[in-house]
């Protein structure tokens, strides 16, 4: 049995480059500096056109089943979305419609989001975290948000959004190990991994 972290990390966005997308990769990648992931990315831009196409998972294409049981089995799952129209995009709502109701309970799920402007940032607490509440699911406390102008190129370019990344991975870390999702060896790992960068 493989002792990393299954993360499945979904971005909301339906375009190719996406903001959405360049967070969620920001993410993952310094989570994989501190502990070893095994990552599942789902991109909705790649499945729009089948999703949109279903109400029943048993009708999906088999890659798309594999992404929904990619999403049933996270040890941590990573969501992402652009806000459309003050909310998640239709289609990261129609994903998780189909994603089995008692398959989330307890894991952590780290939110982020980017809009067009500051005004909607509370869609992180206003509107995913109730979603993944439906799922008994573990919000975790620090949520990311980036508006248009911090990305340069569909990369993040704003120090300050940075730095909420940076300590969005840093508090996940004690929960992950609290809950014994990251194994002792690792936790160890994490920390000399820590220690060096300090
Ligand atoms: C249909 C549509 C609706 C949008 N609605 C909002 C909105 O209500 N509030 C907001 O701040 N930005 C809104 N935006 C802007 C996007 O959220 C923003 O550009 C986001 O960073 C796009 O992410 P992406 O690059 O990952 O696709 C909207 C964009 C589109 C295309």
């Amino acid at each position: 049995m493989s002792n990393r972290l299954k993360v499945t990390a979904v971005s909301g966005s339906y375009k190719i480059p996406s903001r959405t997308t360049a967070v969620i990769e920001e993410l993952t990648q310094r989570l994989g500096k501190q502990i070893p992931i095994d990552l599942h990315l789902i991109e909705l831009s790649n499945i729009a056109s089948d999703l949109v196409a279903s109400f029943n998972p048993a009708d999906l294409p088999i890659g798309v089943q594999n992404d929904i049981k990619a999403i049933e089995n996270a040890d941590l799952l990573i969501v992402a979305t652009p806000v459309y129209r003050a909310s998640y995009t239709g289609l990261f709502k129609h994903l998780f419609d189909l994603v089995n109701y008692e398959s989330l309970f307890d894991v952590p799920v780290l939110l982020a989001a980017t809009g067009g402007s500051e005004r909607h940032a509370l869609i992180i607490d206003h509107e995913l975290r109730p979603l993944f509440s439906f799922f008994q699911a573990l919000t975790l406390p620090v949520g990311v948000y980036g508006t248009e102008a911090d990305f340069v190129n569909y990369k993040v370019n704003n120090p300050i959004l940075s730095a909420r990344i940076d300590l969005a991975i840093e508090r996940a870390l004690p929960l992950l190990k609290h809950r014994e999702l990251v194994k002792p060896d690792l936790a160890t790992h994490a920390a000399s991994v820590k220690l060096a960068t300090a």
